[in-house]
């Protein structure tokens, strides 16, 4: 098979083609490396003894697209380019509307056009808005959601709907990732943030190795055991694990499925942040402070779902989440730039 991946030089991205190289499936990339750096793929070569084809190029320009499905026998496409920022995302809507939903629909203009018809689209668990309940399972309401970002996903999910009904021979998988932590466990891949990191585990993470200095929680007054957030993590490894899974159950059941990617088990902030205190035998300076606007006191899956379809589920555990974040961070302390 060969394998169009947007954004194939993200975290995410960059995992799940060092996946798909290693089972075998050629791989072209499209990245306009707005968010990566092609680093990623050349250790995804080292690693893996095989190359991706790269084009260093935006997903709105259908020109590019074109070429590249009369370039290459493309079988499927798994969709990962866009931007991912929550908080930049309300400063800059048209960005993040133009990437997200323009640039998905400039790629199934040309998906139509060449005859490709398969394609997994990176959605999250942003789209459940506040959860009416936890486990969040795909039975649950969508909508709600409180920021670009996450209506730029809603929509998509509507687009792709939409689209799966006029055009039933396409096979659509929306995958609802969760939190995605980790890193490949060489430690040669894994997120590379720019500037100082939003998320927590990558803010913990340069807490540890000294580059911040302490990690803010944001409120330890929600109606959880420890007071503090509690999310789904998830490993990137397994995640890419999610995608070879839904291409291969792609031609099961309808032709638009959307599918939680979690562990089904969450973890609070005070939680991880043990894990890393573990794992890096270090202690995690931080302080407690107001709540994030935004945030929700809870959100992980029910992850029945990926089990009945895919035939997967999330194998490796916080430790191993933490332990390999922890592996890239202390061998890569710039990231890509190290
Ligand atoms: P990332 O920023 O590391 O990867 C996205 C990649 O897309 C980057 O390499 C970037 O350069 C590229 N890109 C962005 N706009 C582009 C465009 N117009 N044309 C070509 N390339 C473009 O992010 P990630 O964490 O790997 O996320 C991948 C996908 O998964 C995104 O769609 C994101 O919204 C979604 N997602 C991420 C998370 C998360 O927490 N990381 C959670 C849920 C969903
Ligand atoms: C996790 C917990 C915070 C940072 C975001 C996006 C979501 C998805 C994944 C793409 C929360 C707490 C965080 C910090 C903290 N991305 N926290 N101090 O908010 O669950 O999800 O990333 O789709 O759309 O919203 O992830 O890692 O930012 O936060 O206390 O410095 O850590 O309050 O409880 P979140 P996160």
């Amino acid at each position: 098979m060969t394998i169009l991946v947007t954004g194939g030089a993200g975290y995410i991205g960059s995992h799940t083609v060092l996946a798909l190289l290693e089972r075998g499936d050629d791989v072209v990339v499209i990245d306009n490396l707005s968010n990566s750096s092609k680093v990623s793929l050349e250790r995804v070569t080292e690693l893996t003894g095989k190359e991706p084809t790269l084009y260093v190029a935006d997903i709105l320009d259908r020109h590019v697209l074109r070429d590249i499905f009369s370039n290459h026998t493309i079988t499927d496409v798994i969709h990962f380019a866009g931007l991912k920022s929550v908080g930049e995302s309300i400063t800059k809507p048209l960005e993040y509307y133009e990437n997200n939903v323009v640039g998905t629909l400039v790629l199934l203009h040309e998906m139509l056009q060449a005859g490709v018809d398969s394609l997994i689209f990176s959605s999250s668990a942003t789209v459940y808005g506040n959860p009416e309940k936890v486990p969040l399972s795909e039975e649950c309401q969508t909508g709600g959601t409180t920021n670009p970002y996450g209506t730029s996903k809603l929509m998509v999910e509507q687009i792709l709907r939409d689209f799966s009904l006029a055009q039933p021979e396409f096979r659509i998988t929306c995958l609802r990732y969760f939190n995605p932590v980790g890193a490949h466990e060489s430690g040669r891949i894994g997120e590379d943030p720019n500037g100082i990191p939003n998320n927590l585990v990558p803010y913990i993470s340069q807490v540890a190795i000294g580059k911040l200095e302490c990690l803010s929680v944001y409120g330890n007054d929600y109606p959880t055991p420890d007071g503090t957030g509690v999310r789904d993590y998830i490993h990137v490894l397994d995640l890419a694990s999610g995608h070879l899974a839904a291409l291969d159950h792609k031609a099961e059941g309808s032709s638009f499925k959307a599918i939680n990617l979690g562990t089904g088990v969450g973890y609070s902030v005070i939680d991880l942040i043990q894990a890393f205190e573990k794992a890096a035998q270090t202690k995690i300076n931080y302080r407690i402070v107001e709540r994030r606007a935004g945030d929700v006191a809870e959100c992980w899956s029910d992850s029945s779902l990926a089990r009945q379809h895919l035939g997967w589920q999330a194998t490796r555990t916080i430790d191993d989440m933490i332990r390999d974040t922890w592996n890239w961070q202390k061998n890569n302390p710039d990231g890509y730039g190290s």
